[in-house]
């Protein structure tokens, strides 16, 4: 009997046997031939992480269990304890986190770079300084990276550039040929893009990266398991589709969103207006992605009545799924930020950002519409 699968069975096994001790010295002989052990690899793994790969066009790419996860995985590339990592000021709040409250206690240094400093990063690089962790498209208020000319920043001064690359995607952007050394993902967000998995992923420019990125994932055990591989893989042959579905319909909402009376402000790259609109034109591959932030009257009674009366979007604090969402960041991802710094950065109360999903624009504006009559 010859069974022939046209796609990848899920090896939902932790472990994998050897017909004899010759086999298990072919395993360590001939790596990627077998597999042993699934926290060390995996058929589901490995097809993910070789797709994603050649998406980035990298050396080499390591699936992890989580974005976070993917983070630590890039930072402990470079850095140890007694380094020093630069990290954009407008980043995910997790990221800052796990700088900020437990790589610092395992003996890291972290300091953060204005948006407007990070291009010259005057005063900023120290002699133990490793590398600048920065975001291609900043959350919420989608700030637009000039990833060539940060890359040439960074090189010159002698330190690594890792780039997430979660609101972008490699449709895209992609990083590693603007000159970033390691792109993340969080593959929860776009790559997946089903709202149903939670993964991660470390590409790197060069393949001794990707092998002590894949010796770290090991070690610290943050693997991903297969059946999640699986499940990312096959949201993975759509990307391409999605995202232009995606750019398309954010497009449409945020030029309604922007003529509205009701919205003081809209941050979409697409929009003529936004300060970064050419760059993100360039660098997005003609595309600006699926993701906005809105600003209505900084009433966070106004915001309950235009969560409460939509009726297709629903209030949920992730993005990038195929149904279009929305979430609070000064509630949620940006909580943790001082008062200050969230000024600074305005995120107010009557900011709104839109995870503008696949369905027809008209759909999206419509649900809107009713939403901000009730504000
Ligand atoms: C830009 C960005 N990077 C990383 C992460 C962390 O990813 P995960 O939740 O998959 O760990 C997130 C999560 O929201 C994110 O938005």
């Amino acid at each position: 009997m010859s069974i022939n699968p046209k796609t990848t069975p899920i090896y939902q096994t932790s472990v994998f046997t050897f017909d004899d001790l010759n086999a298990l010295e072919a395993y360590f002989e001939e790596p990627g031939q077998s597999y042993m052990y699934t926290r060390y690899g995996n058929p589901n793994n490995e097809e993910l992480a070789q797709e994603i790969n050649r998406l980035e066009q990298g050396q080499g790419a390591v699936i992890t269990s989580s974005g976070m996860s993917a983070i630590l995985t890039a930072v402990l590339v470079y850095a140890k304890a007694g380094d020093h990592v630069l990290c954009a000021e407008e980043i995910y709040g997790g990221s800052s986190s796990l700088l900020s409250q437990e790589l610092t206690r395992l003996g890291l240094e972290v300091t953060y770079v204005p948006s407007a400093e990070i291009y010259a990063l005057e005063g900023y690089v120290q002699p133990n300084t490793k590398l600048l962790l920065a975001e291609t498209i900043s959350n919420p208020m989608m700030v637009v990276t000039d990833l060539a000319r940060l890359a040439e920043t960074c090189h010159g001064k002698g330190i690594k550039l890792v780039v997430d690359n979660t609101f972008a995607s490699p449709i895209l952007t992609r990083p590693l040929a603007l000159g970033a050394d390691l792109v993340i993902h969080s593959v929860t967000k776009y790559l997946a893009g089903h709202s149903d998995v939670t993964a991660g992923v470390v590409i790197a420019q060069s393949e001794a990266d990707a092998k002590r990125a894949a010796q770290i994932m090991r070690t610290w055990g943050l693997n991903l398991s297969p059946f999640d591989s699986w499940l990312a893989a096959r949201s993975l042959k759509t990307l391409k589709l999605r995202m232009r579905a995606h750019a398309a319909s954010a497009l449409a909402v945020a030029q309604w969103l922007a003529q509205h009376p009701k919205v003081q402000a809209v941050f979409y790259p697409g929009l003529a207006s936004h300060p970064q609109h050419e760059l993100a034109q360039t660098q997005g591959n003609g595309l600006f992605g699926g993701m906005l932030s809105f600003r209505m009257a900084d009433d966070q009674e106004a915001v309950n009545r235009f969560m409460r009366a939509l009726q297709q979007i629903p209030f949920a604090p992730s993005l990038a799924g195929v149904t279009t969402s929305l979430s609070y960041p000064l509630g949620t991802s940006h909580r943790g930020l001082t008062r200050e710094l969230q000024e600074k950065m305005g995120i107010t109360a009557g900011l709104i950002r839109l995870s503008v999903g696949i369905e027809d624009a008209a759909e999206i504006i419509a649900d809107l519409e009713q939403g901000l009559a009730a504000v």
